[in-house]
């Protein structure tokens, strides 16, 4: 009897690794073009009822369609903004950067209560102006003070994740001070005469499946949570509509222009903050890939079931009834894209960063175009996948960079001047 059933243990276990093995080996990132399913795209003018859309008004209309559908399956539906957010301004230095700078620093608290969730904003404006400037938002995704060396920053004390330098059991060291500085050109920024505001994404929500128990879920969920609920994603869109939010009350800075951007996950939600607010004057999505600004319906690359594996924490519940099933979607990125329209968008792709699908990034521009042209501006001038390093600025903005999975002074440079083109002297 112990024989056998030591015998059926182990059978077991050389079955389950068998499963585990042949699992491991059916799941290879597709990246040949010819292996795409076939797949026909959702159109965005054409209104779930069948009606055609055939002028802007339409298009709101359409547009609050579009809207619902992405929060009832891919991205869940966030609460409004609470009415107990409270700004606190806790640095205002005027000389900061050898005097290149005005440094701010901003605590927002999204509820009452000493343990309430609650971010803190940095902002670097040029000191040499003298009007309100125009601003770059984006979250970043280790802490404030990894973004300059300046001692200055108010050093993280949340959660982050292991494997950055200077993190230590999750959390940031002194050593971890301007470790993401390479990404964040903040001298290029305001010698163009930009300001840079960035909050830490940790701060709305940590990045880890955590039953939703923590972070802006743990106060605003309802109990059960429904199949639509916010995720991270939304969670972390949410916080940066509440930093657009204090960026209206501040006086230095041009509140009609603020440009809301984002490095890959945090490029998904950026275009997601940029659909849902269009108090965001430009969006730019720097390699954001799948649940950002790939097509779904190509799955090559990340593919939906395979992101809703390895991040359960991102998308609704309900995005995971689309795995292996992009064709059933009601919507597709192309829409996320449009979902900006007339407002300038940026999408940037990276050679090397095939996990993302820079050619559906493309793609999802292309198709975007003929909203943005009913709405009366240019869309996406390129018919053809641009070559590489031959960025396109039409209203719809869109580079493919040589490199990798990444944002560059290049990036930047052009996300510069795409904003100079579309609201210099505006
Ligand atoms: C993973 C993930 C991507 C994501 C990226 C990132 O690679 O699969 O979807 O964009 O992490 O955020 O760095």
């Amino acid at each position: 009897m112990i024989v056998h059933s030591r015998l059926g243990i182990t059978l077991t276990l050389v079955c389950t690794m068998n499963a585990a093995h042949a699992e491991e080996k059916k799941w290879e990132p597709n990246y040949d073009e010819s292996k795409i399913p076939a797949y026909t795209l959702p159109d965005p003018l054409v209104m779930d009822d069948g009606t055609t859309v055939e002028d802007p008004q339409q298009w709101v209309k359409r547009r609050n369609e579009l809207i619902a559908l992405f929060e009832q399956h891919v991205y869940g539906k966030a609460p409004r903004k609470p009415d107990d957010l409270r700004f606190k301004q806790f640095d205002h230095t005027p000389d900061a950067l050898d005097g290149k700078a005005v440094r701010k620093q901003i605590r927002i608290d999204f509820a009452k209560g000493a343990d309430a969730p609650g971010m803190d904003l940095l902002m670097y404006l040029p000191s040499k102006t003298t009007k309100p400037v125009p601003t770059f938002l984006l979250l970043n995704f280790q802490g404030n003070h990894a973004v300059n060396p300046d001692p200055g920053i108010r050093l993280s004390t949340s959660w982050v994740r292991d494997g950055y330098p200077g993190v230590e059991n999750n959390h940031s060291t002194e050593a971890s001070r301007g470790a993401a500085s390479r990404r964040f050109p903040i001298d290029m920024i305001l010698e163009r005469g930009y300001g840079l505001a960035t909050a830490y994404y940790g701060d709305i929500d940590p990045d880890y499946d955590d039953g939703f128990n923590n972070g802006v879920h743990a106060q605003f969920d309802t109990d059960p949570r429904p199949d639509n609920a916010w995720a991270s994603i939304a969670a972390w869109a949410w916080g940066l509509r509440r930093a657009m939010d204090y960026l209206e009350t501040d006086n230095d800075v041009d509140p009609k222009h603020v440009f809301v951007m984002g490095h890959s996950r945090l490029g998904k939600t950026a275009l997601w903050a940029g659909a849902l607010d269009e108090r965001f004057a430009m969006v730019i999505s720097n390699n954001s890939g799948c649940g950002g600004a790939a097509l779904c319906r190509r799955a090559i690359g990340e593919t939906v079931g395979k992101i809703n594996q390895l991040f359960p924490h991102w998308f609704c519940k309900n995005f995971t009834r689309y795995n292996e099933r992009e064709n059933d979607l009601p919507v597709d990125q192309h829409m996320l894209i449009a979902l900006a329209a007339p407002r300038p968008i940026y999408v940037a792709s990276a050679e090397k960063d095939r996990w993302a699908d820079p050619k559906g990034e493309f793609l999802s521009c292309l198709h975007a175009d003929p909203v943005y042209r009913l709405l009366g501006t240019t869309g996406m001038p390129a018919k053809r996948w641009p070559a590489l390093d031959e960025p396109v600025h039409g209203r719809i903005g869109y580079h493919y960079r040589t490199g990798g999975h990444d944002v560059t002074d290049y990036d930047w440079q052009q996300y510069i001047d795409f904003a100079e083109k579309h609201f210099q002297g505006k």
